[in-house]
């Protein structure tokens, strides 16, 4: 077992940037350098709290704002101790969606303040890198019609992704902004270097907190 450890990696973005697909494609390109890397995705839906979460998602049931927004960072705080065991082993996290989605989505909608959605975040580990997949809304559009989850519409993801801006302005977080609009195989290309590159300055630091 390596004594260094991994780094914990996060890919944010708006719905049909290719967060999913970029993921998948980094873990297996890390596995075969040789690098122990595994994804994880938020909302995790396979936990008690995770199963609330996604019938919320499919409209199956209803929940007040803030409470659903408390589901979610309860959600990544029940993962942590397993997170902060696998960073330790060596093994890099890249994670699809964290606290930056759940700050975006809820501050879209009325009356939450970025201040009040980051708060039960504030202390989770802290990502090495958080890549933010860029894509236009035209050309998101025209990847295919929106599912029929909650949230899935053009003008609540134009506000989830202003939203998302102002998050990009802290530079307490190591943000890079990839172009989405490309092919996978370029996109892939960039956010592989820029992870190798992270994975060896984070492997001797210590975890971070986020928003601390
Ligand atoms: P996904 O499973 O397709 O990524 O969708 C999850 C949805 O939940 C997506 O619309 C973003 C939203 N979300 C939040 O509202 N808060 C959160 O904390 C997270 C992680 C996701």
């Amino acid at each position: 077992m390596s004594c260094r450890r991994g780094s914990l990696i996060v890919l944010e973005g708006v719905d049909k940037a290719g967060k999913t697909t970029q993921c998948k494609k980094l873990v297996h390109a890390l596995q075969q350098s040789g690098r122990p890397a595994e994804m994880m995705r938020f909302p995790d839906r396979t936990t008690q709290i995770g199963q609330l979460i996604s019938s919320y998602l499919e409209k199956k049931n209803n929940l007040e704002d803030h409470t659903v927004h408390l589901l979610f960072s309860a959600n990544r705080w029940e993962l942590v101790p397993q997170m902060k065991k696998k960073l330790e082993q060596g093994i890099t996290l890249v994670v699809d969606r964290y606290a930056f989605s759940g700050v975006a989505f809820t501050s879209a909608k009325p009356d939450f303040s970025l201040e009040w959605c980051k708060n039960p975040d504030v202390g989770l580990p802290k990502p090495d890198l958080v890549m933010f997949l860029q894509l236009n809304p035209s050309v998101a559009a025209g990847r295919g019609e929106f599912g029929t989850e909650r949230y899935e519409t053009s003008s609540f993801q134009r506000s989830v992704q202003q939203r998302f801006e102002q998050l990009m302005k802290d530079p307490s977080v190591n943000w890079k902004v990839i172009d989405a609009a490309r092919s996978i195989e370029v996109v892939h290309s960039e956010i592989k270097v820029l992870c190798e590159n992270i994975i060896n300055t984070a492997e001797n630091l210590p975890i971070g907190e986020l928003w601390k």
